[in-house]
């Protein structure tokens, strides 16, 4: 089988951090099998360690597991595109976050920057475990919303598809040629000392 491309191959970060950053990537590539249980809640154990505003934990997230009885409703939320690749994800993630502070029931003006840290976490987490973390826009959240009873105050945020790595050469011609560890704009197009600029 043909491995997936590695990071380190890739990238190279233009000031020293951690390579937990740059070695976590988001293959599309994965094998079919399914992952334990336990793997699935260090994932979300991750998660839950995320910031929050208030320490709100306001992320929701509902899951999926490959031949388990929500795997055809979860898939069937997937835009045809994320579809090719997802049939061999071990694992399929909707995240929802409130748009209301429980402890006084006003908007929460950040819920879906807090829901991002938590997907990230999980992800990072995913890259140290060797798993295959995929964050995905394209779903329908509207069918997601009525399929999975997501009440109204909370904002219906992404999916993830998770599993193990696969062989690339199997993917789609189009995926397979991109499925490559990406670069990143440099800091100084994404950081400036003071007011608004123009990158
Ligand atoms: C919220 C979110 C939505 C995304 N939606 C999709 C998607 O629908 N389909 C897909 O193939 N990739 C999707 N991606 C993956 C991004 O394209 C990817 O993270 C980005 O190109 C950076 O690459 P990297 O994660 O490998 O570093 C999404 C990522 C995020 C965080």
């Amino acid at each position: 089988m043909n491995r997936l491309p590695d990071p380190v191959d890739h990238r190279r970060p233009d000031y020293l951090i951690d390579p937990i950053f740059w070695r976590r990537w988001s293959p599309r590539a994965m094998s079919g099998e399914s992952i334990t249980n336990e793997e699935l809640m260090r994932l979300f154990e991750a998660a839950r360690w995320a910031p929050s505003t208030y320490n709100e934990q306001e992320w929701r997230f509902l899951y999926a597991t490959r031949g388990g009885p929500h795997w055809t409703t979860f898939f069937d939320l997937l835009l045809p595109a994320n579809q090719t690749w997802c049939a061999n994800a071990a694992v399929l993630v909707v995240v929802a976050s409130s748009t209301v502070f429980a402890r006084n029931g006003k908007p929460n003006p950040v819920h879906t920057f807090d829901a991002g840290a938590a997907f990230q976490n999980l992800s990072l987490q995913g890259a140290v475990m060797g798993l295959v973390v995929h964050g995905m826009a394209g779903f329908d959240a509207a069918k997601a919303r009525a399929a999975l009873h997501v009440p109204p105050e909370y904002k219906i945020e992404a999916m993830i598809a998770i599993g193990r790595p696969g062989d690339p050469q199997l993917l789609p011609e189009d995926l397979r040629e991109r499925e490559i560890p990406s670069g990143r704009k440099p800091v100084s197009q994404i950081a400036a000392e003071g007011s608004f600029w123009s990158a």
